[in-house]
């Protein structure tokens, strides 16, 4: 009997976010900032709060530091009804932290990415691998320990009959470096967005890009933002699904994170591909109806409800 549906391995940060600053930072002067949240960051983190929300059994493994960030992580995550016995405490590394200094709708951001930069396949318990169904991996530009064991991680996975998913998100030195020829065969399903999979192709145009990653993939959805989303099939005719867009978005910050989870809590279920799809444009939508990436999503009949009243849909989860 499996323990977990789904276990997420990605990065673990909080995010310090100044608000209201009096100016841009200047070398060698001092500016006050009027707020400051500090609270748990990282896109890996909202999917799996938002998977475990629409019901899946989720785990996490991810790596932090014996600090007080740290606990914040766990006990952020463990809130949100994710199991974080999975968790390493590096004794070594510190936890990694965001500093966002926000100025109207833009931000400047810096990370110090500290123990999620080195968490690598030899840090994990291999018996983790027989207790659940799917493994979801995460910003791998992030990470370059889980980045350089990708293709181990993979084929254990499939060896112990686990199906997977593979989100690449944004790469911060921008190389792109991500041999999509050798790794996509062993992911299930690819979810990059539109700009990271052009970028990873060196494509021109998304044509281009789907084009060249079609022989390699099984299933790859690309997140289009709100143009909705393109779900491609070996052997079979891309699909695009329009977004659910409504007119009261309040952002879409996690939007893609939350569309990965609906489309995987659907696929773990053994739903179609496409209905996964569907499923997923409206969850990558309902996220836009509330602050943050995990603000609408605070209970299964939450989410639901969201569904029905802002979009007219059910939402069969
Ligand atoms: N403003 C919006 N209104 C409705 N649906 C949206 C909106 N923005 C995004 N979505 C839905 O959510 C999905 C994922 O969003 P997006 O394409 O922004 O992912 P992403 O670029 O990976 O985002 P992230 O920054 O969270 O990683 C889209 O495919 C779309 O279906
Ligand atoms: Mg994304």
């Amino acid at each position: 009997m499996n323990k977990f549906d789904v276990i997420a391995i990605g990065e673990l940060n909080v995010d310090v976010i100044l608000n209201n600053i009096d100016g841009e930072p200047e070398i060698g002067k001092e500016k006050f900032a009027k707020e400051m949240i500090l609270t748990l960051g990282s896109s890996t983190a909202i999917f799996a709060a938002n998977i475990a929300c629409l019901g899946s059994k989720t785990g996490f493994i991810g790596m932090i530091g014996q600090d007080t960030f740290g606990d914040l992580i766990e006990s952020s995550l463990s809130n949100k009804g994710v199991d974080i016995s999975m968790l390493i405490r590096s004794d070594k590394y510190s936890s990694g932290a965001t500093i966002c200094l926000n100025y109207h709708e833009d931000r400047a951001n810096v990370t110090y990415q500290g123990a999620m930069d080195f968490m690598t396949f030899d840090d994990m318990d291999k018996t983790l691998f027989t207790k659940t169904k799917h493994i979801h991996l995460s910003s791998i530009f992030m990470q370059s320990g889980i980045k350089k064991d990708l293709p181990e991680v993979l084929k254990y996975s499939r060896e112990n009959g686990l199906t997977t998913s593979l989100d690449p998100q944004w790469d911060p030195v921008e190389k792109w470096d991500f041999d999509y020829e050798k790794i996509l065969p062993y992911v299930n399903v690819f979810l990059p967005n539109e700009t990271e999979l052009k970028l990873i192709t060196q494509s021109h145009s998304l044509d281009e890009a789907v084009q060249k990653i079609r022989p390699f993939i099984d299933i790859c959805v690309v997140k289009r933002g709100r143009e909705g989303s393109l779900l491609l099939q070996k052997n079979q005719e891309p699909i695009h699904l329009d977004a659910f867009l409504n007119n009261e978005t309040i952002d879409a910050i996690g939007a893609g994170d939350s569309f990965n989870a609906g489309f995987i809590h659907a696929f773990v279920k053994g739903e179609t591909a496409e209905n996964a799809q569907i499923i997923g444009n409206l969850t990558g939508a309902i996220n836009t109806t509330a602050a943050g990436g995990t603000g609408a999503f605070t209970s299964k009949d939450a989410v639901k409800e969201i569904a029905m009243l802002k979009f007219n849909q059910e939402l069969k989860i």
